[in-house]
């Protein structure tokens, strides 16, 4: 039987799953790491770990499901976007990776669009504005604070492309993952030139980009042996995860809509040209269906908050309830509480935020607190706020005129259906899910079978195995309520923008 495995190289975790030629999943695994924070909103991880976690995996999918190694035709990979891996002339990490959530680049953003003539003038050339998460501003940053890493680089690969290169020793990347190095051009999906020229960065440095079904390399000896695979299987170009998570959702054609709620919160939506929002709120990226592109909004911290607040705030809980989930005990509580907390609101920014706000500065906060509230308005709360933070992205591409018929709600957070139903509430419209959870690692898996030669397109890949398989409709009362609320919540950060720019002046005179 022919078998295609996807891998998404995730921040909370590596996760894999192998699907047959009618695209059922047969097997998934995940493997967890760690994410570093050696100061406040730095964020780093080790790219050993991607590389342990995708072994990990994918030897486990092949264990579970029984499959025979021969049969394994193609990987397909994605992973976070925008992160940085430096690599010397000998393919040696230089320093731990910085990661898309990683706020230390404020001054490198300003540089970049200085350097580039002003900030009409990189859109023009990237299509995006510069932000803190992306991998260009990163470099920059090596180059002004840690020069003897900077002088070491041979290569800067996304997380993705360097398990590619463990994999098959090619160094290689897609246009849709490209996109959020703020250094290709978006519109003729090549590198930009002109930019590299005006930031004075090596060509050389980057990989090949390639369209996210073609093929880049065969497994390496070596990686085949350490995965239990042979020489024979391909490795597709991937995708970066939210371009992964669209065609694992079949966000394949105008009209349709994604919102992804895992660490980061994602609101993605097709298009059929590179359309750009002038004020370079939405990003503009290559989709990794041929000839298109994308918009999307990123909230820095979605379903994050919720792990933050179970981590930090309810440790407790796992001790009393040792045979329960934390979060199913979270989700019963806040099920409880009527929508709108009790006039509780809270500000998701945990780490900073980027659409539409684009201000590392931004912080997390509760609003609104009384002695009446319970842990279970906290959680309700966090899981309102976030809905909020998306529905900001959502209305900017209402207001691009960009037609909304479907939205597909994917990631951890969609898993509970208190959180899709405020979903659905928040965002005035209905939301659907499919039949599968793995968004990116199942796209990255489609992207593979097309690759293999099972389809014929991206499109055709999506129509042949995606199934809407659930409904949340909206509720008249609780939509009418948040309806109210939104404004409301849209005016905290307007209100408490320049106390947040105190606070950081505050912390960094400790
Ligand atoms: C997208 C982004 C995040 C990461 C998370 O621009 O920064 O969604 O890709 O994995």
């Amino acid at each position: 039987m022919a078998i295609c495995v996807g891998i998404d190289i995730g921040t909370s975790g590596t996760k894999a799953v192998a699907i047959d030629a009618r695209g059922k999943i047969l097997a998934q695994a995940i493997h967890t790491y760690p994410c570093y924070h050696p100061r406040p909103l730095w964020s780093e991880q080790d790219p050993e770990d991607w590389w342990q976690g995708t072994v990990a995996t994918v030897r486990a999918v092949m264990q579970q499901a029984r499959i025979r190694p021969a049969n394994v035709q193609a990987l397909g990979l994605s992973g976070q976007m925008h992160g940085s891996v430096f690599l010397d002339t000998r393919g040696r990490v230089i320093r731990r990776a910085i990661l898309w959530n990683d706020q230390r680049t404020a001054a490198e953003c300003t540089e970049i669009e200085q350097r580039a003539g002003g900030r009409q003038k990189l859109i023009r050339m990237v299509a995006n504005p510069a932000l803190t998460g992306f991998t260009a501003p990163k470099i920059l940053w090596l180059r002004n604070h840690e020069p003897r890493h900077y002088d070491r680089i041979a290569k800067v690969l996304l997380p993705k492309d360097e398990v590619r290169r463990r994999l098959t020793g090619v160094y290689a990347t897609d246009v849709s993952d490209a996109s959020g190095m703020l250094l290709l051009n978006v519109a003729r999906r090549d590198w930009s030139r002109e930019l590299l020229a005006k930031l004075e960065l090596n060509r050389d440095w980057l990989a090949d980009c390639y369209e996210s079904e073609e093929v880049t390399g065969n497994l390496t000896r070596e990686a085949a042996e350490t995965l239990g695979l042979t020489t024979n299987c391909r490795v597709v170009a991937g995708a970066g995860d939210c371009a992964a998570n669209a065609v694992g959702t079949g966000i394949v054609r105008r009209g349709s809509l994604s919102t992804s709620v895992g660490t980061s919160g994602v609101m993605f939506v097709h298009s059929d040209e590179p359309q750009i929002d002038p004020h370079g709120r939405l990003h503009t990226f290559c989709h990794a269906v041929r000839d298109k592109w994308h918009m999307m909004g990123v909230s820095l911290t979605a379903a994050g908050c919720l792990e933050w607040f179970v981590q930090q705030i309810c440790a407790e809980l796992a001790a009393a309830h040792p045979t329960m989930d934390p979060y199913e005990v979270l989700n019963r509580e806040a099920a409880e509480i009527p929508p709108g907390a009790e006039g509780l609101l809270f500000l998701p920014y945990l780490a900073g935020e980027r659409t539409p706000h684009a201000d590392p500065l931004a912080r997390g906060c509760f609003i609104g607190l009384t002695l009446k509230h319970t842990r279970g308005h906290l959680t309700r709360a966090i899981m309102e706020g976030v809905c909020f933070a998306l529905q900001d992205s959502l209305s900017l591409i209402r207001g691009l005129d960009v037609p909304v018929r479907q939205i597909r709600t994917s990631g951890g957070g969609s898993r509970s259906p208190l959180w899709r139903q405020i979903q659905a509430n928040v965002f005035g419209q209905k939301v659907v899910t499919i039949q599968s959870e793995q968004g990116p690692a199942f796209g990255a898996a489609l992207l593979a079978a097309v690759g293999a030669g099972w389809f014929r397109s991206v499109p055709e890949a999506c129509d042949a195995t995606i199934r809407v398989v659930e409904e949340t409709a909206t509720q008249r009362a609780a939509k009418a309520y948040y309806q109210r609320a939104f404004p409301v919540y849209q005016q905290l950060y307007q209100s408490l923008r320049h106390d947040f720019s105190k606070i950081a002046g505050l912390e960094s005179t400790r």
